[in-house]
This record gives C-alpha cells, sequence and structure tokens, in this order.
C-alpha cells in the first residue's frame, strides 16, 4: 500500500465500523451560499435548479434533506465509506428521491469528466484527510466549479484548536497501541475522566475542564472521527485563504456571517487591528486570536469574481427575512410601546430601543419561520406603531432606518435572509402535513430534518405525532391516533378522549411548525363557520 492510499484506507475502515453521525448544516445549504454571494454583489445560480456536489458526504444525511426540499436540483454525493453510503442509498430510496445519487468514491478521484456544479460543500472533511486530499478539496472546489457557483470548506484553525489538540494528542497517546474506532474511543474516554479531575482550578484548568465537558456529552462516532482520527491537522485562516489562492479562488466571507467581524469590541481596539492588517485576510486572522476560534465555515468564489463588500442598507432590501428570536409570552403581551426583553436564538435576551425594530421584530417572531419581504416588515411593523399611536417615520427615513438595523441584527445573528423560500408555514392547518422525509426519520430515530434544514431532536410523543402528519388527519383525528398508538393517555374506562388531549396535540403543531417541521398544505380558516367549507390551498 503506498503512503497515499493508506490513511485513506484506514479512514475508510473506521468509518465503515462506527458512522459519523451526520446531521442537516444549514450554513451548507444552496441557499444560504447564494444569499451571502448575493448580499457581496455577485450573481450566484438559481437554487431552484442549481448542482450540488458534497465531498465526504457520509451517509448523506444533509444532502437528502435538501434534495426533498429542491426537486428541481441535482445532487451528488461522494465518500469513501462503503457502509455509510449504503445506508444513505437506503434512506433515498425509501423517501423516493431521483434527483440525488451518493457514490462510493474516493475525492482523489473526481475530476473534470465528472461535470460542474454550482455550489459545492466539504464540511468536516478538510481538516481530517492527508495533505494531498486537502489539496484536492480545493482543487475540486475551483476546477467544478460553475463560473458564478459558491464553495463551502469547514475545517479547524488555531488557536481555538490548540486546546483540543492537547486533548486529542493525550487521548490518541493513551489509545496508542489499540485499534478499533469504538475501543479508541474507550480509551480515549477514560482519560479525559482522568484530566477532568486533575485539572487545577486555574484559568489554564478551566479552559480544558470546558472543552471535556463538551466532549463527554457528544457521541462515540463525534469523538471518535472529529478528535481521534489519524489526520486532524487545524490551519491558521491565512493558511486556508493562501491554499485557496494558490487554486485560483478567493474568500468571500463565513457562512454563518454573524461570525465575522467583531462586534462588541470598543472601537480604538478595531482601529488599532484595521491599522495593523494589510487586507481582510490578515483582519479576519487577528480575529480569529481575540476570539480563541476553532473552528471555520469558509465561503469561496473564483478569483476574479466581482465581489462587491460596501455591505449598505439597502442590500437588505432585496431579500426576505426571518428570525429564530423569541418573545416569552408576558413579554410579548406587552404593547410596544413598552421595552420587551427579546431572547436570541443564541438564548441571550437583548433589549430594543427603538419602536420601529420592534415592532418589525415582533412581527418576524410572529411569523416565524416564515420568512417576511422588507417592504411587507416596513409596512406591517409601521402600522403596529399607528395602532398603538406612536408616530411613524416618514416612508424613506423609516426604511433606512429599518434597513440598517436589520443589517445589524443579521451581522448579530438575531435574523437571517432569504433569497428562495422553504415549504414551510407557521400555520397550523385543517389537516397538519409533514415532509415525507421528516415523517420516515420521526419513525426511525429522535433526530429529525426541519424544512428550515436545521436538525431537530423530538421526544417520543412529538414523533408519534410527527409521523401521522401526512396532511389526511385534522387534529381530533390525530388526537384518537395518538392515544391509540400510546403515545398519548388512554381516556379513563368507558371515557371518550377529552378537550385536553385535543388541546395538548394542537399545542404540540404549533410547537412543531415553528421548528419549521410543517410543510405547507390546507389552511386553517380564520373564521371557521363560512371558510371551513372551502379549505384552500396556499
Ligand atoms: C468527519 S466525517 C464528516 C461527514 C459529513 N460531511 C458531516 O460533516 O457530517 C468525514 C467524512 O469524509 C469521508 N472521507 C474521508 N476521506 C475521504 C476521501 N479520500 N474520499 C471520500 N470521502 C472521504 C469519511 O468517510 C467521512 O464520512
Amino acid at each position: 500500500m503506498s503512503a497515499q492510499a493508506r490513511p485513506a484506507a484506514l479512514t475508510l475502515a473506521a468509518y465503515d465500523e462506527l458512522p459519523y453521525d451526520c446531521l442537516p448544516i444549514p450554513q451548507t445549504h444552496p441557499s444560504r451560499l447564494a444569499t451571502i454571494a448575493r448580499l457581496f454583489g455577485l450573481a450566484p445560480p438559481g437554487v431552484d435548479s442549481c448542482r450540488v456536489l458534497e465531498l465526504g458526504c457520509a451517509n448523506g444525511n444533509n444532502l437528502i434533506p435538501m434534495a426533498a426540499a429542491l426537486p428541481g436540483a441535482r445532487f451528488l454525493g461522494i465518500d469513501l465509506s462503503r457502509r455509510q453510503i449504503a445506508d444513505g442509498q437506503r434512506n433515498i430510496d425509501a423517501a423516493g428521491l431521483a434527483n440525488i445519487e451518493l457514490r462510493h468514491a474516493d475525492i482523489a478521484s473526481i475530476g473534470a469528466r465528472d461535470g460542474q456544479f454550482d455550489y459545492i460543500i466539504a464540511h468536516g472533511v478538510y481538516s481530517w484527510v492527508p495533505a494531498d486530499v486537502r489539496d484536492k478539496v480545493l482543487a475540486i472546489c475551483s476546477e467544478n466549479l460553475a463560473p458564478n457557483g459558491v464553495a463551502y470548506v469547514s475545517y479547524n484553525t488555531y488557536p481555538g484548536w490548540g486546546v483540543n489538540g492537547v486533548l486529542r494528542e493525550m487521548m490518541t497517546y493513551h489509545a496508542r497501541g489499540t485499534s478499533g474506532a469504538r475501543t479508541r474511543a474507550r480509551k480515549g474516554r477514560a482519560m479525559l475522566d482522568v484530566l477532568g479531575q486533575a485539572m487545577p482550578n486555574t484559568p489554564y484548568g478551566a479552559v480544558v475542564r470546558e472543552e471535556i465537558a463538551f466532549l463527554n456529552d457528544v457521541p462515540d462516532g463525534y469523538l471518535s472521527h472529529d478528535h481521534l482520527e489519524g489526520c486532524n491537522d487545524p490551519v491558521y485562516f491565512h493558511q486556508f485563504a493562501e491554499a485557496a489562492g494558490r487554486c485560483k479562488l478567493q474568500y468571500l466571507a463565513e457562512a454563518e456571517f454573524s461570525t465575522m467581524g467583531l462586534g462588541g469590541l470598543p472601537p480604538q481596539a478595531l482601529a488599532a487591528m484595521r491599522s495593523v492588517s494589510s487586507d481582510l485576510i490578515a483582519f479576519e486572522q487577528l480575529t480569529d486570536i481575540v476570539r480563541c476560534r476553532a473552528h471555520r465555515q469558509t465561503l469561496l468564489v473564483h478569483q476574479h469574481a466581482p465581489i462587491d463588500r460596501r455591505l449598505g442598507s439597502a442590500s437588505i432590501q432585496s431579500h426576505s427575512i426571518w428570525t429564530q428570536a423569541t418573545l416569552p409570552p408576558v413579554e410579548a403581551a406587552k404593547p410596544v410601546t413598552t421595552n420587551s426583553a427579546f431572547i436570541g436564538p443564541n438564548g441571550s435576551a437583548f433589549n430594543l430601543g427603538n419602536p420601529l425594530t420592534r415592532a418589525a421584530l415582533k412581527v418576524l417572531i410572529e411569523r416565524s419561520p416564515e420568512a417576511v419581504g422588507f417592504d411587507q416588515l416596513h409596512l406591517e411593523a409601521s402600522n403596529l406603531l399607528r395602532a398603538a399611536t406612536v408616530a411613524v417615520p416618514g416612508l424613506d427615513a423609516g426604511r433606512s432606518l429599518l434597513a440598517g438595523e436589520l443589517l445589524q441584527f443579521y451581522a448579530a445573528g438575531i435574523v437571517q435572509l432569504r433569497t428562495w423560500e422553504p415549504q414551510v408555514t407557521a400555520n397550523v392547518s385543517e389537516r397538519p402535513l409533514a415532509t415525507k422525509l421528516a415523517r420516515l426519520q420521526a419513525g426511525r430515530g429522535s433526530e429529525v430534518a426541519s424544512q428550515l434544514h436545521q436538525s431537530v431532536a423530538l421526544n417520543p410523543a412529538e414523533r408519534s405525532l410527527l409521523g401521522l402528519l401526512d396532511g389526511t388527519r385534522d387534529v381530533p383525528a390525530l388526537a384518537d391516533a395518538m392515544t391509540r398508538a400510546g403515545a398519548l393517555p388512554q381516556p379513563a374506562a368507558g371515557g371518550t378522549r377529552g378537550t385536553a388531549t385535543v388541546e395538548r396535540v394542537r399545542a404540540m403543531l404549533r410547537q412543531l411548525a415553528k421548528l419549521g417541521l410543517l410543510a405547507k398544505g390546507l389552511v386553517i380558516s380564520l373564521v371557521p363557520d363560512v371558510m371551513d367549507l372551502v379549505p384552500f390551498v396556499v
């Protein structure tokens, strides 16, 4: 076996023995890539009919929900683990998808004959493969990428992976001489136990203990492949950008836009960092040091793509906007004139001083997970203010103020932008509907891919309910079916199903809708006596 072939063969065995817990990654979705490219003035290929390649796709759990959501697009995933590809193929067959192929193949085998792709994804691969395969990943991102295409590559970075690397090295040292992914994971965990107990109460000890606590919670597949693989080579961001440049690719942005730059740093500190940064790459490299960043999800485009980095607030106005921020019920009940404590998607609370922005965020929370176009959002927020007899800024001033604040929210990760609308609804319809794929996944395990391309963990009752949402049952019928299946308590002997059971199912449906698990279908009327007669499709 040649030196180059050996690591690849080992990787294959390890992933065949202990498959990777592959999940949908929202940052890799072509709509996310297209949105960011558009934000920076590019004209990326349309998402509905795009061609997507994923390198190291494992069992396709990231690619399959994309294929289900975009029937007019085509997807190719390749992976060296025969078992993972076979697992994925079974899921594709069960879901009846004809627009996706999973191929058992080596990244090294991809060439010009495989054609061009509008979007290329390599998530969790670059740092975990030998140097020649790493170079090949970037070569594919260049040679197989359509002229206006966007590539996504994630990788471990320094300095954050410095601490992780210390733990990795101690775990692999402790597992030396052993083989088998499961055995090595067991050995690794034993070492984490020892170190967790021994770490002193110093700043260094606290940093290491935090990482140990994180690793204690991850599944064996993650620990084994992310930390104990033969290959795990973090890079500095500038090294990655230079390697991409050698392949005639340029840095576009991070797929999680809010992780770019450094919000919250004092202006003098930012100015000092800029003064020693010759360009964006140098500045971003410094931000990694300040944040102690351990991981990046970088978007690349061809070197001559005309990126326009002037992010004016006008760029927001051509997108629709949505949020996963929330308002606790007591805060939501407050009038728009009063300051409310919003909760950001990351769980931190924040207030908004400006009534127009406050009203806009309330509208977005109410409508989530659907998105609202900028013009409509401005209109609805202004109407909320008028209804509360609050002064509304003039049209141009209001639009400009709202666009500016939304751009800040986007940079802070409070709102997201969309240029493509998933088939998702915030409404619980008369006969609620979930996608065939979500229903299949609910039957298999607790992790289900939402229409937002997020992985959602469900409890047994929610799984049972989701599995029944084929659009044929109304809410009382769902309550009956769940009770029969033992997912809800049986009525007392001789009793009938109570209103409380139906209300519980309705509440669960509202929760599934918020999580992006309900697809558009028949809509329940807000005027039941008239509209109940004519359900309509949106
Ligand atoms: C850490 S896993 C990541 C899987 C998936 N992309 C995810 O993030 O959930 C790395 C994947 O790359 C695959 N892989 C490693 N080397 C490869 C190669 N040379 N060619 C194709 N696939 C490879 C492995 O089999 C494994 O499924």
